[in-house]
């Protein structure tokens, strides 16, 4: 019998943030699966860490049955799923966004997400695991150069805050780590400029920390900020203003079926040829 604590995957695991993390991960004896879209560097980085590999789209659907397999085939319990592949598009005039690079960023952002959780949460919540979602300061500030992306990230930070207590009660960890400009390929033509304005930026191997300690349940929190410069520190959102009725207003439950519902179970009705 394997003495390994169990098995980990993380999305956009060949560069950046995701190899420290498949580092890190490695580290700890976990057997590591390394998911990206680049097949080769998927696989340089697997044989640095004594890792697998495995290349897919994170934004097709169907593409995650091959994560389901590599899991599968470790014969251990899925104990964290790192969601961190990513793309920005550098583009501040959305009038001028391409709608190739729009769909693609928000497959690759959003979908790979949502489509990570569909297929891997099953596996999680046998094993108690935690999933976490490289989001990132775009998630809960404006960013003028990149509208976007920052509405992407928007979008996966108001997944987790969402979903995450349902998970909870599967015994499974939902968080969103969140870290400011990182020092990865991701900043491409942008790097001149912000070492010219000398703009701190956080580490790669400081994220995966942050990734890292969620992944493994060391940090229970649900948003996480990483800047440069301090230590990993939780996210307070503020509240809303509730409406003045006379009344006060009762909470919601977890459960209420808004819109059309569909599901897996529920599906959407396919066209009549
Ligand atoms: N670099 C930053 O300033 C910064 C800041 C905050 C958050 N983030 C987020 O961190 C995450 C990692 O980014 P990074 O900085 O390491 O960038 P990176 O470009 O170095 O790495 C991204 C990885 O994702 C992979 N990838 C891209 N599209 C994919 C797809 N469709 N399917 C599977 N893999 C795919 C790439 O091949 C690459 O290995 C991203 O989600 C990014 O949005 C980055």
């Amino acid at each position: 019998m394997s003495s390994s604590p169990g098995c980990a995957l993380v999305t956009g695991g060949a560069g950046g943030i995701g190899r420290e993390v498949v580092r890190r991960l490695a580290e700890r004896g976990l057997r590591v699966i390394v998911a990206d879209i680049d097949a080769g560097a998927a696989r340089r980085t697997a044989d640095e860490a004594g890792a697998s590999a495995v290349a897919f789209d994170v934004g097709d659907p169907d593409a995650w049955a091959e994560a389901d397999r590599a899991v599968a085939a470790t014969g251990l319990p899925l104990v964290a799923l790192v969601l961190n592949a990513g793309v920005a598009l550098g583009e501040a005039e959305v009038l001028d966004v391409d709608p190739a690079a729009y769909r693609r960023a928000w497959s690759v952002n959003v979908d790979g997400v949502v489509h990570g959780l569909r297929a891997l949460v099953p596996r999680l919540a046998e094993a108690g695991g935690h999933a976490v979602v490289t989001a990132s300061l775009a998630g809960l500030t404006a960013v003028p150069f990149d509208p976007v992306y920052a509405m992407t990230k928007h979008a996966v930070v108001g997944l987790v805050r969402s979903y995450a207590p349902a998970l909870a009660a599967r015994g499974v960890g939902l968080h969103a780590v969140c870290p400011g400009l990182v020092d990865t390929a991701m900043l491409g033509a942008a790097r001149p400029e912000l070492d010219r304005l000398g703009f701190p930026l956080v580490a790669a191997s400081d994220v995966a920390r942050a990734l890292v300690a969620c992944a493994v349940g060391d940090d229970p929190h649900e948003v996480v900020v990483v800047q440069p410069g301090r230590d990993p520190l939780p996210y307070r959102f503020a509240g809303v203003p509730g409406g003045r009725t006379g009344t006060p207003m009762p909470a919601l439950p977890s459960r209420l079926p808004i819109g059309t519902r569909r599901s897996r179970q529920n599906p959407v009705p396919r066209e009549e040829p």
